[in-house]
């Protein structure tokens, strides 16, 4: 298994485990699911930006991504990125995902960046394990601001803060 920049080949791996946490989970909260085209949009925009689309991968198979992008695009919040991560279904709970948020926080730090944001569907407690197990913290409660498969959803943020590094513009 080896960690890598995403590159256009590994776009349908990361397509079907998109589409599949839209259609069975509260991870993502759109229904709809995207073809090749729309990854292929999102990839181009999040290199050109400069951040990181991680995937994880063995034997010419994607079994997880994680990425971070942009949280809010006022200027001054320049500092802090919102990130994502998953794995397949069939490879989780063996490490993937720890190891695809420790590589993407290694490369936040070489950024330069402050503060690194999750916000997570608040009954997802693998994921909020995953996170406080790697340093981050709860920084928020919002009841009820998402709706998916007809029932209202909770958000819970939780953010790393990274040293302050002595370039902070
Ligand atoms: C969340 C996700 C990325 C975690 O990836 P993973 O490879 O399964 O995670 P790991 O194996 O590295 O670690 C999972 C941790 O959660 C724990 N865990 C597993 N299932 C759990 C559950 N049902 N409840 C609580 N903790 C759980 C594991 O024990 C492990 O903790 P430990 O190492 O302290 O024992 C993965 O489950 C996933 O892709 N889920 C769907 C998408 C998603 O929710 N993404 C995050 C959106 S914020």
């Amino acid at each position: 298994m080896r960690i890598q920049d995403a590159t256009a080949a590994d776009l349908p791996g990361i397509l079907a485990i998109y589409n599949d946490a839209v259609l069975n989970t509260t991870a993502i909260w759109n229904e709809t699911q995207v073809d090749l085209a729309n990854r292929d949009a999102w990839l181009v925009e999040r290199q050109a930006q400069g951040f990181p689309v991680l995937v994880a991968s063995a034997a010419g198979e994607i079994l997880g991504y994680a990425t971070y992008g942009t949280w809010r695009s006022i200027e001054g919040f320049r500092h802090s990125v919102e990130h994502s991560v998953y794995v397949r279904r069939d490879q989780r709970g063996q490490g993937l995902g720890s190891l695809l948020l420790q590589t993407l926080i290694e490369r936040a730090k070489a950024a330069e960046l402050h503060v690194i944001v999750a916000a997570i569907e608040s009954e997802n407690l693998t994921s909020i394990r995953l996170h406080e197990r790697l340093g981050f913290v709860i920084t928020g409660q919002m009841p009820q601001v998402g709706r998916k498969f007809e029932r209202w959803l909770d958000l819970t943020f939780m953010q790393l803060t990274l040293p302050e590094q002595r370039s902070s513009r």
